[in-house]
């Protein structure tokens, strides 16, 4: 490349830059915005990544969470349940109690990414993110620690532990009472393929869905594969319920309501001149709303009761009913939006689809309206992928978004 041209670009890109920071200027006249510990998230969270701990079992994470939390100042910490923290900032005013959430667990996923500061414990790690999640929330923290006398009202740093397995360390915070005086809570989940730092609004109302699935055995009578009228061939009749749990959808759900019906396991015999005794079927089943969850449970337990019935087989099923869909509140959805909208700029904030994914956020629905956003982390593979990653960019990003959330909530 010739100077001159060289020197053309390089003039360009400093206009273009300092364009770019009177933009973020114009969003935001905080002096806050200047103390993001940049350096900070990536540390914590590369800390926590490369020392996940299972749901239930976030015992390091969350005492490495507390010593921070108390080390910034002016942060009451609380331990609602074992593994689970929470940081309690009063402002110098009382007012309304606000709490933003971040989970800490991670998943028995064994880690692929190649990282420099990728997991030290054998099939477990971050496949989720909730590393970032808990640094975001130790920046947002720290931020907001410096900031009480700007503060009316109560900020409750809620670090979760426990949201991947059933049934969540959600309902064990709620049934401390430990929440009981929140008035609003809000949550953020980092998802790939989505712009680095963008923040995406999910709908109003069911933002995401539930996650509900079966176990399911059917018990037929073996045979040899020669003489099928002297056994009860469970594959013929677990053929037929997978078949006709098609129509659940198809032909009972109203058109336009969202349900999905998958089954993702069916296994039977190990021989072709043997027909096996049992069959053993799994699947994935996700709603939005009550009524609808009720229908499809209703549906899919008539048909497998009468098509095992009708071939003289009998059954066990597992039905289990795991974490409700999470319900945007339209008023705090509107506040998050115009929040992330004055710390970001309008380029970076979009309206979000659902989330197919479900998640115990749902829970704290119970206690105060709910308002769950995402953060794009830039293009890779879906979380819980053993090869998971994001872009750290992101970070500054999410944790200007929760300050000026959690600020606005409380002041305006
Ligand atoms: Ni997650």
């Amino acid at each position: 490349m010739k100077k001159t041209a060289a020197l053309l670009i390089f003039l360009l890109m400093s206009t273009m830059l300092v364009a770019q920071d009177k933009q973020v200027n114009k969003h935001s006249n905080s002096s806050w915005m200047n103390t993001i510990p940049e350096n900070e998230l990536i540390e914590w969270r590369r800390h926590i990544h490369e020392n996940p701990e299972l749901s239930f079992k976030e015992f390091n994470t969350s005492n490495y969470v507390a010593d921070l939390l108390k080390s910034f100042g002016n942060i009451e910490v609380i331990r609602p349940t074992k593994t689970s923290i929470i940081g309690i900032l009063k402002g110098a005013t009382p007012g309304k109690i606000v709490a933003f959430r971040a989970d800490m667990d991670a998943l028995p996923v064994q880690e692929e990414t190649g990282l420099s500061f990728s997991s030290k414990n054998d099939n477990v790690s971050h496949a989720c993110g909730h590393d970032a999640h808990t640094a975001m929330l130790l920046g947002t923290a720290k931020i907001l620690s410096k900031m009480k006398d700007q503060i009316k009202g109560t900020v409750y740093f809620l670090f979760q532990h426990a949201e991947e397995q059933a049934p969540g360390g959600a309902l064990e915070i709620i049934e401390s009472g430990a929440l009981k005086d929140v008035q609003a809570f809000f949550g953020m989940h980092v998802i790939p393929n989505y712009p680095v730092g963008y923040i995406g609004i999910l709908p109003n109302g069911a933002a995401s869905t539930t996650s509900d699935g079966f176990f399911l055995t059917i018990n037929g009578k073996g045979s040899h594969g020669s003489m099928p009228q002297l056994g009860i061939d469970p594959i013929v009749v677990g053929a037929e319920i997978v078949n006709a749990l098609q129509t659940v959808v198809s032909r009972s759900i109203t058109p336009g309501e969202m349900a999905v019906v998958t089954i993702g396991k069916f296994q039977s015999g190990d021989a072709p001149n043997v027909i096996p005794d049992k069959a053993e079927l799994a699947a994935s089943i996700r709603t939005i709303s009550d009524p609808t969850r009720q229908l499809v449970e209703d549906r899919i337990r008539a048909i497998i009761e009468n098509v095992t019935k009708a071939h003289g087989a009998t059954y066990e099923l597992e039905y289990i009913r795991s974490y409700p869909a999470i319900q945007n509140d339209a008023k705090l959805n509107a506040k998050a939006n115009t929040s992330a909208i004055k710390a970001l700029g309008k380029d970076n904030v979009f309206d979000a689809l659902r989330m197919t994914a479900s998640e115990d956020f749902s829970y704290y629905n119970k206690e105060a309206p709910t308002c769950f956003m995402i953060l794009g982390v830039g293009e890779g593979v879906a979380n819980h992928n053993p090869k998971f990653n994001l872009d750290e960019k992101a970070l500054s990003n999410g944790v200007k978004a929760e300050v000026q959330i959690i600020l606005d909530y409380l002041n305006n």
